[in-house]
């Protein structure tokens, strides 16, 4: 079982919060994305089967029309074993969205959505540096409500000037197109971008963390109410609707990431990052060289990890899982570490199984690094 990752480097304009990387220059879209289907055809051989989930990320991958997109699908279907219910998600920027591109969209095999919304409030979506505004999401989210069973929506929470009740607004708007998936973030200033700068210049100021904790509180108070299972922390899905591409990362299957900066995992213990430089990857594919550096994944690493992603999921981490791949010596170790946090109320024991609390799940992060082994 395996995921392929494509990342499209190019956007309309540069988010002020956004470290992804992505250009907004308009030259050399064609060519890149002509490297990136060779890169496909150099490595099409490394992506295990079947193939249970196509994601398009990036940057702005709904810069590109549905018939490159079909050509695309149409050869991976040639080419590999495929899961019944093969996952084809597109991340889409509301202002990109119109009846004949959805249409297309559909056509080409796309079955998910997943739509870049960020906030309601024109505000917010001012201060982030959207392309789109607020009109632009009301028609695209009236159009693919209508036309996709299954999509999920991107909002950030946390944003300088925020207050519970625009929040809450969000997480209400968002629900009257009766979403089956929503993510949501707290935003992270990024080093490096505008708006890093903003704060270091005192332009503007970060909401205090207690906020943002409440924030977070509400929102998943809100959507469980509504039956949406927050089956990993910043992402709630309806029954059935969890995104097969972030569950399979999130439990160490391997993926094949394609284009500049994608990462990819060999489920084992080697994970390979392609550069992050356009000319450089456009350089080295057409040379015939594969871009990328890769590092071996210690078992102190892959337990680390384990610890982390498995917090952060509702299946929580096993001790079971633990002491079977990374050995009794670990098993003790984590036992020993989280006593504090059993004792605090802050992790539980489910059968095997330890997971977060309700009361605890905004300190997922701090507590799973109180378990790492250092
Ligand atoms: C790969 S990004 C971009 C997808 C698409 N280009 C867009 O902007 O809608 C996926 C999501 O990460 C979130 N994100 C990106 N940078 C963030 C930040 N600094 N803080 C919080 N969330 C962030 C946004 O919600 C975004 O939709
Ligand atoms: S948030 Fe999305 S649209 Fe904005 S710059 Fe980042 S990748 Fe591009």
């Amino acid at each position: 079982m395996a995921n392929l990752y494509i990342h499209f480097p190019f956007c309309k304009q540069a988010c002020h919060y956004c470290n992804f990387h992505f250009s907004t220059s308009t030259s050399n879209r064609t060519i890149l994305w002509e490297a990136i289907v060779k890169e496909y055809e150099m490595r099409k051989n490394e992506i295990l089967l079947p193939l249970e989930s196509i994601y398009f990320g990036g940057g702005s991958p709904s810069l590109l029309s549905p018939n490159i997109l079909a050509n695309f699908i149409q050869k991976i279907k040639k080419n590999h074993i495929l899961n019944d219910n093969l996952e084809i998600t597109l991340e889409v920027n509301p202002d990109d969205v119109n009846p004949h591109y959805l249409k297309g969209l559909l056509q080409a095999g796309i079955n998910r959505l997943s739509v870049g919304v960020q906030s309601f409030h024109q505000s917010e979506l001012s201060l982030m540096n959207r392309a789109h505004n607020k009109d632009q999401i009301v028609s695209a989210l009236d159009q693919i409500s209508k036309l996709f069973p299954n999509f999920s929506l991107d909002l950030i929470y946390g944003m300088p000037s925020s207050t519970l009740e625009l929040w809450k607004e969000n997480i209400q708007q968002a629900l009257t197109y009766n979403p089956p998936h929503i993510s949501a973030y707290a935003l992270t200033v990024e080093s490096k971008t505008a708006l890093d700068y903003l704060i270091k210049s005192k332009k503007i100021e970060l909401v205090d963390d207690d906020l943002v904790k409440e924030q977070y509180d509400l929102l998943v108070n809100t959507l469980m109410k509504k039956g949406f299972i927050n089956y990993e922390f910043s992402n709630f899905g309806l029954p059935g609707y969890y995104s097969i591409n972030n569950q399979n990362y999130w439990t160490g299957k391997p993926y094949v990431g394609l284009g500049p900066s994608a990462h990819s995992y060999d489920g084992k213990s080697t994970r390979s990052w392609n550069k992050a430089n356009n000319t450089k990857y456009l350089k080295a594919i057409t040379d015939g060289i594969l871009p990328f550096d890769e590092e071996q994944l210690s078992r102190k690493d892959r337990f680390n990890e384990y610890v982390m992603t498995g917090l952060r999921t509702y299946n929580g981490i096993s001790l079971d899982f633990v002491k079977q791949n990374f050995g009794v010596r670990y098993g003790d170790y984590l036992e020993e570490q989280m006593n504090r946090h059993l004792k605090d109320c802050n992790l539980y024991w489910d059968g095997d199984n330890i997971k977060v609390t309700q009361k605890a799940k905004f300190l997922t992060d701090g507590i799973a690094s109180d378990l790492f082994k250092i």
